[in-house]
C-alpha cells in the first residue's frame, strides 16, 4: 500500500532536490487513478468553479462545494497528501471565519492541509490558522481569485518592481507559518528569487523548475474545451477519445447493435414459458 506523504516527507524531498509531482481532482474516479500511478499530492482547486461547473473564473465556488469534492477525492485517494482549496470569500472576512472554515475542511474532509491565495495581506490569516494547529500552503504570484484586480489571467512579476512585491509576498507566506506554497504564473527569474528567499518547498505552475510541479488535471489530459495557458503541456487528447465513446454509442444504439445478447439479463430456466403468450 502507497505511503501518504506528510509535511516532513515534503521537506525532505525539497532537501534532496527530488521533484514533487501533482496535479488537481475533483472526483473519486480521477483521485483512484492517480493514486494508483503514485501522483504525490492532490489538489481539490477552486478551479473546481471552471473545470466542473462550467464558470468563467474561479470566485462563484462555495464552501459546500469545495467540501463535497474533496470528501469524493479523499474516498478515492485515501493514502494520497491532499490539499483542500480554501474558496473566495471564506477567509476574507477575519481570521476566526477563515479558521472555522479550515477546520471545516480537517473535520468534514480529512484533508492534509489547505492552501489559501495571496501574500503579505493574508499573513495575519495564514498565521492564525498555523496557529489553530493546521497545516497552510500559500499561493503567491497569479491568484485567480485576485483574477479581476489584476486586470485578468495575466502573468506576474515580469517588471522588476512587481517581482520585487512577490518576493516579499512569498517570505510573508513563510514567516506567517506556511510550510510551502504556489507559485504562479511568473517568469522563472522571480521563482529562483523565490527558492532562494524561503527554505520551505515551492511548487510552480507556470513557473518554470522549482521544488515540484501542479498542473490542473483536464489541461494535461488534454480535456479543457476552452483556453489552455501557454504554460500546460497536453499529456493526452481525451477530449477526442470522448468524442469517439460518445459518437460509437450513439451509432450502436441507432441501429440497433447495442444491448447485444451478452448484455441482458436472461429469465430463470423455465420461466419464460409461463409469460402470457402474444
Ligand atoms: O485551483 C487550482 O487549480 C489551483 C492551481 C492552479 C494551483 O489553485
Amino acid at each position: 500500500m502507497k505511503k501518504k506523504l506528510t509535511r516532513l516527507d515534503l521537506q525532505g524531498m525539497k532537501d534532496k532536490g527530488e521533484r514533487v509531482v501533482w496535479i488537481t481532482a475533483y472526483d473519486c474516479i480521477t483521485a483512484q487513478l492517480a493514486e494508483e500511478v503514485g501522483m504525490d499530492m492532490l489538489l481539490i482547486g477552486d478551479s473546481l468553479g471552471m473545470v466542473v461547473y462550467g464558470h468563467s473564473g474561479t470566485v462563484p465556488v462555495t464552501m459546500d462545494q469545495s467540501i463535497y469534492h474533496t470528501q469524493a477525492v479523499r474516498r478515492g485517494a485515501p493514502n494520497t497528501f491532499i490539499i483542500g482549496d480554501m474558496p473566495f470569500g471564506s477567509y476574507h472576512t477575519g481570521t476566526s471565519e477563515a479558521c472555522k472554515n479550515a477546520i471545516r475542511f480537517y473535520k468534514e474532509a480529512d484533508v492534509d492541509c489547505i492552501k489559501l491565495e495571496g501574500g503579505t495581506r493574508v499573513a495575519p490569516i495564514i498565521k492564525a490558522i498555523c496557529d489553530g494547529g493546521m497545516l497552510v500552503m500559500g499561493h503567491v504570484g497569479l491568484t485567480p481569485q485576485s483574477a479581476g484586480a489584476m486586470g485578468g489571467f495575466r502573468a506576474q512579476g515580469r517588471t522588476a518592481d512587481s517581482a520585487k512585491f512577490i518576493v516579499e509576498d512569498a517570505i510573508a507566506v513563510y514567516e506567517a507559518g506556511a510550510f510551502s506554497m504556489v507559485v504562479e504564473g511568473v517568469p522563472p527569474e522571480v521563482t529562483r528569487l523565490i527558492c532562494e528567499a524561503v527554505p520551505i518547498p515551492v511548487y510552480g505552475i507556470g513557473a518554470g523548475d522549482c521544488d515540484g510541479q501542479v498542473m490542473v488535471c483536464s489541461d494535461i489530459l488534454g480535456l479543457s474545451q476552452t483556453f489552455t495557458p501557454k504554460f500546460v503541456k497536453r499529456y493526452g487528447n481525451l477530449a477526442q477519445e470522448y468524442r469517439n465513446v460518445f459518437s460509437a454509442y450513439i451509432d450502436d444504439v441507432r441501429k440497433g447493435v447495442f444491448p447485444g445478447k451478452e448484455h441482458v439479463y436472461h429469465m430463470i430456466e423455465g420461466e419464460a414459458g409461463k409469460l402470457p403468450k402474444k
